[in-house]
């Protein structure tokens, strides 16, 4: 079995509207913006079978193809478990959820094929399936492991119990947990969810780690501005630092293609926030003091 790869680097980058972003659709193109971001230090691509039906995955296996040298290079955190309502073969196309032994190893196989990697780094079951039988989705995860098609196995959008259902299944750990998490939804700080994830040895990602950039827009925006200005950073690049003061220093998946913005994230990734300026974004963006 091979070793869960560590995520080292600033953050991730999310690979949700590589399908909506036509300049980089041709094979070439897109190789060349991968072996930018890989000769930054950007190694780690999130991805899910969902993103473009596919095509997000397809997109970006057909880049590695065209240049085979990138694909040892490239670290590949992909997701599978939702089944879209054109998806679903039944008569009730019905949008839901599949955690399935038979659903999860054909996704598995399918985002190989589609990707051309060797294995995928860490494979997520994107959410929680209330029908899910911890058992049988524990041993699919575990045989995946096992035939070193994946290399670690995690979640995203669980509760607590939820994971420690499936966990207390499996032979292996968990290693990541995908949690939406910003200064846009700082709520599973306040749940205890965020203190699980970390008691329980997970490593935590955090998706739409800029609210999709309404941490920018939103009431957070003035005090944002004043305090990136005062320290020499970008607003964006200081609500990621807001991020990765917390214990765990989650990871940020980044939703940007552009360029000139990963660029200027990645610049600023070296901000270490103080606890009053933390506390100050907290209060902006929620609008009120701490208790
Ligand atoms: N596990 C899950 O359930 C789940 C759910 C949702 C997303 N995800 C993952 O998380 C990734 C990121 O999600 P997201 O797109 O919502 O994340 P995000 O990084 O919070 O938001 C990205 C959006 O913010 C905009 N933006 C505005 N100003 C920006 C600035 N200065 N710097 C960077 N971006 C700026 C971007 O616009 P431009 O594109 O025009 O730059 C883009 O539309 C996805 O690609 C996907 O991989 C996972």
């Amino acid at each position: 079995m091979s070793a869960a790869a560590p995520i080292a680097a600033p953050f991730l980058l999310g690979m949700m509207r590589l399908h909506e972003v036509p300049e980089l659709h041709a094979p070439a193109r897109l190789a060349d913006w991968l072996e930018a971001r890989l000769d930054e230090g950007l190694a780690w691509f999130d991805h899910a079978d969902i993103y473009g039906d596919g095509q997000g995955e397809a997109l970006f296996g057909a880049a590695l193809r065209a240049r085979p040298a990138l694909a040892r290079r490239v670290r590949i955190v992909t997701k599978a478990s939702i089944v879209t309502r054109e998806r679903d073969a039944s008569p009730l196309a019905v949008k839901h959820y599949d955690s399935s032994p038979a659903y999860l190893t054909a996704a598995i196989d399918r985002a190989l094929a589609r990707l051309g990697v060797e294995r995928l780094d860490h494979f997520l079951l994107h959410r929680p399936d209330p029908l899910m039988d911890a058992e049988a989705t524990g041993r699919a995860l575990d045989d995946a492991l096992a035939a070193g098609k994946i290399g670690a196995a995690g979640v995203s959008n669980f509760l607590p119990e939820q994971w420690r259902r499936l966990q207390a299944a499996m032979h292996q750990r968990l290693a990541t947990h995908q949690l939406q998490l910003s200064l846009d939804h700082a709520q599973p700080l306040f749940d205890g969810s965020y203190d699980a994830l970390l008691a329980d040895g997970l490593a935590p990602l955090a998706w739409s780690p800029l609210g999709g950039g309404r941490v920018m827009t939103g009431p957070a925006r003035p005090t944002l501005l004043a305090l990136a200005a005062e320290r020499g950073v970008s607003p964006a690049g200081l609500a990621l630092a807001w991020l990765r003061a917390l214990p765990g220093q989650p990871r940020p998946v980044i939703g940007s293609l552009r360029v000139e913005r990963i660029v200027t994230l990645q610049a600023d990734a070296g901000l270490a926030l103080d606890r009053p300026a933390w506390y100050a974004l907290l209060e902006a963006a929620r609008g009120h003091e701490v208790a």
